[in-house]
């Protein structure tokens, strides 16, 4: 069978479906692989490098006879369009905000997986592309406050005075929040940080950061997630993480709860109070924002601080990124892969929640619903 990994075409994105590192992984359970040409140019990947690996690089017509087409992001419409009855695709597809490519997914009979939706249980751990690109997202954050920063992180002991440690503050502590304050502990700031869930205390502490006690009781969802609050509660918060916020020289927001916009959980009043020269940089300004006033892609002055809002930050560093979002896909396919041919299970719990279409029809109810289709 034939898999097809596309050239991304939409603004800002950098990353490729698949790194020729693991093309051998595809070619050795039977699958043949094609590259459109110049897919792995932007992470540095060239086409001799996919051919040296065992693919084989097209430039016209790539589509044509795709068994399973890989992106990441979703394929667009026109292209959907293309593939053949039964042909499948696997990329990122937040399907109640893509209604046009589930549309043509469906009308197309394509069958299409959507890695948000795969389930977070041990066993999908591997194809779990939410994390691998929250990792690299914190770790980036980190490195663009402190490039912004008019001052070090580390204390310096030097013969002309001590420097003392940046303040890092994380808001949200999962995957890209937890990566975040490693990092920003690797480069010797003092690290803070606060997160609703209960575990994320000793998490926090675990990587030798504070735990910010705002003596709040904790909110747990299912799946380890964290719960939406009530407008009272989540003023209270800003209120009382507001002076942290203000005596930080770097804040870095991550927090999100599933299905719905980012909690805003710094005001502008609290920006406005950092020291001169301080940076905020909001990893949620793409689904709403953590931060009053921040925008996906754009930075602007906040008082004398610097508020930077980020938009596809694992793309800024595309080799990385690439390499674990394409194991990520890797693994999910050969889970559907047996005797060359690619094949999915409906009884098998990652592949039933991650497929949006299948035979002409969208399997989740929300997105029916989107679409106006009901149940
Ligand atoms: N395979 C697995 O089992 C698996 C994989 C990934 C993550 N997880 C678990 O899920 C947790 C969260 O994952 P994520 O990082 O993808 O979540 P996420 O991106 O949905 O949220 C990021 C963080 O923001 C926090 N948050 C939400 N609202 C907040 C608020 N108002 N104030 C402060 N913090 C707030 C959440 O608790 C979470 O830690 C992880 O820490 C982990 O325990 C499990």
């Amino acid at each position: 069978m034939k898999v097809v990994v596309v050239n991304e075409i939409r603004e800002h994105e950098r990353r490729v479906a698949l790194v020729p590192e693991l093309v051998g992984r595809l070619t050795g359970a039977g699958l043949e692989v094609v590259v459109e040409s110049g897919a792995g140019r932007a992470a540095r990947f060239p086409d001799s490098a996919y051919e040296d690996a065992g693919a084989r690089i097209a430039s016209t017509d790539v589509l044509d006879g795709a068994d399973v087409v890989l992106s990441v992001q979703p394929l667009e419409p026109s292209r959907m369009a293309q593939l053949s009855n039964g042909a499948m695709t696997v990329s990122f597809l937040p399907a109640t905000q893509e209604l046009d490519v589930v549309r043509a997914a469906r009308d197309a009979s394509v069958t299409s997986f959507s890695v948000e939706l795969v389930p977070r249980i041990s066993r999908a751990q591997s194809m779990d592309a939410l994390t691998s690109q929250a990792l690299v997202a914190g770790y980036r954050a980190v490195l663009i406050a402190a490039e912004r920063l008019p001052r070090f992180f580390p204390l310096s002991m030097t013969a002309a005075g001590t420097v003392p440690p940046a303040e890092v503050l994380v808001l949200g502590a999962g995957v890209a929040g937890l990566q975040a304050i490693a990092t920003a502990r690797r480069l010797g700031a003092r690290v803070a940080a606060y997160d609703v869930r209960a575990a994320a205390a000793e998490e926090i502490r675990s990587l030798g950061a504070q735990f910010v006690d705002l003596e709040l009781p904790s909110l747990e969802g299912s799946g380890g997630y964290a719960r939406e609050m009530t407008e009272e509660r989540a003023q209270l918060q800003r209120d009382l993480l507001a002076p942290h916020v203000s005596a930080s020289d770097v804040v870095i927001t991550t927090a999100a709860v599933p299905g719905r916009a980012a909690p805003l959980l710094v005001e502008r009043a609290a920006v406005e109070a950092m020291r001169p020269g301080s940076v905020v940089v909001d990893l949620a300004a793409e689904s709403g924002g953590n931060v009053e006033g921040s925008q996906p892609g754009l930075e602007h002055e906040v008082g004398e601080a610097l508020l930077i809002g980020g938009r596809n930050v694992p793309s800024q560093l595309p080799v990385h990124a690439s390499r674990l979002y394409a194991a990520n896909l890797v693994n999910l396919l050969l889970l559907m892969t047996s005797d060359g041919k690619v094949t999915p299970d409906f009884d098998d719990e990652i592949v039933d929640a991650a497929c949006v279409t299948h035979d002409g029809t969208v399997r989740l109810e929300t997105v029916r619903e989107a679409l106006g289709e009901g149940s």
